[in-house]
C-alpha cells in the first residue's frame, strides 16, 4: 500500500493506473476510521482495480468555534486499517500542499444554507472546495460518501452534476453500532452517560417511521412525536426537519422517500442522523 502525500505524487500515480486501464475507487474521509468509513472501502475494493483512501481533516468545513483541533486523529491505526482492507493508497497531505493562499472556492448555492448550513454557514463551500480538490487530484471513476451525511451528499451531487465531474458517485448505507447509534468519529467525544442517552436519535427517527407507517403525513405532528422523544434526554435540539431528499425543501405531506433529519448536541457534541420514510 502507498502512502502519498504529494499532490503531483498522487497525480502521477492515478495517471498510471488509468494508462494501465485500471478503474479507481476514492473513499474520502478525515480519519479516525471507524466501519461506517469501512464499509465504503469494501464497496470500493469490491468494485474498482484501484482503491484510493484520502485521509485529511479539512481546516475550510469547521467553523472559527468548532472541533478543528480536537478532531481525533491516529494515522498509524488508519493505515493498519487500510492495510487490512487491500486499499492501494493512502492520500495523506498536509495542509501546506492543500492549501496555498488559496483564492478559489466551490459553493453549491441554496442547497448549502438548509438543514446544517442555517448553523454551520461555511461548512459545505469548505466540503465541496475540497472534495472537487480530492476530485482533480485523485481523478477518480467511482467516489463513495456515507449517507449519514445525507446532505453532503445532495450537494456533493449537485456539485458534480453542475461542473460535469467525469465520475459515478456512489451513496452507502448509514452503519450503526449495535444498538442504534449512527457511527461517527465524533461519538469519540461522548462522556458514557451522553454515549447512553445518544441512542435516543435512532429511537426517535424509528418513531417517525413507525407513525408515518401507520398513516400518519402531517410532518409537524410527526416532528413534534420526534422532538418530545428527544426532550427526555439533557440534549439540545439544533434542528429536525423533513424534507424532500432531493431540494432538501421542508414539505407539507410525507411522502415515501421524503427525508427526516436532524442535528442534536449532547453536551458539546453535535450529532447528526437521518431516515428516509419507507
Ligand atoms: O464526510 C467527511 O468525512 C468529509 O466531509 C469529507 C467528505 C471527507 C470532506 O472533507
Amino acid at each position: 500500500m502507498r502512502i502519498v502525500k504529494g499532490v503531483g505524487e498522487m497525480q502521477n500515480f492515478s495517471r498510471e493506473q488509468r494508462a494501465k486501464g485500471r478503474t479507481i475507487g476514492l473513499v474520502p474521509t478525515m480519519g479516525f476510521l471507524h466501519e461506517g468509513h469501512l464499509s465504503l472501502v469494501r464497496e470500493a475494493v469490491k468494485q474498482c482495480d484501484c482503491t484510493v483512501v484520502s485521509i485529511f481533516v479539512n481546516p475550510t468545513q469547521f467553523g472559527p468555534n468548532e472541533d478543528l483541533d480536537s478532531y481525533p486523529r491516529d494515522f498509524e491505526r488508519d493505515k493498519k486499517l487500510c492495510e487490512k482492507e487491500k486499499v492501494d493508497a493512502i492520500f495523506f497531505p498536509q495542509e501546506q500542499e492543500m492549501y496555498k493562499k488559496p483564492l478559489t472556492f466551490v459553493e453549491v448555492k441554496e442547497l448549502s444554507r438548509l438543514l446544517c448550513g442555517k448553523s454551520r454557514p461555511t461548512h459545505f463551500q469548505g466540503v465541496t472546495t475540497v472534495v472537487a480538490k480530492l476530485f482533480n487530484i485523485v481523478r477518480p471513476h467511482r467516489a463513495y460518501f456515507g449517507l449519514k451525511d445525507f446532505q453532503q451528499f445532495v450537494i456533493i451531487k449537485k456539485m458534480v452534476d453542475d461542473l460535469n465531474f467525469d465520475l459515478e458517485l456512489v451513496g452507502c448505507p448509514i452503519v450503526r453500532e449495535r444498538d442504534g447509534l449512527a457511527m461517527s468519529s465524533r461519538n469519540h467525544y461522548l462522556s458514557p452517560e451522553e454515549r447512553k442517552q445518544a441512542v435516543v436519535l435512532n429511537r426517535a427517527l424509528s418513531k417517525a417511521q413507525k407513525m408515518f407507517g401507520s398513516g400518519e403525513k402531517n410532518p409537524r405532528k410527526v416532528r413534534k412525536a420526534v422532538l418530545d422523544c428527544i426532550a427526555a434526554t439533557s440534549s439540545r435540539v439544533d434542528y429536525v426537519e423533513i424534507v424532500d431528499s432531493e431540494s432538501l425543501q421542508p414539505v407539507q405531506e410525507i411522502k415515501k422517500g421524503n427525508l427526516i433529519a436532524l442535528a442534536v448536541f449532547f453536551g458539546k457534541t453535535r450529532l447528526i442522523d437521518n431516515r428516509l420514510f419507507e
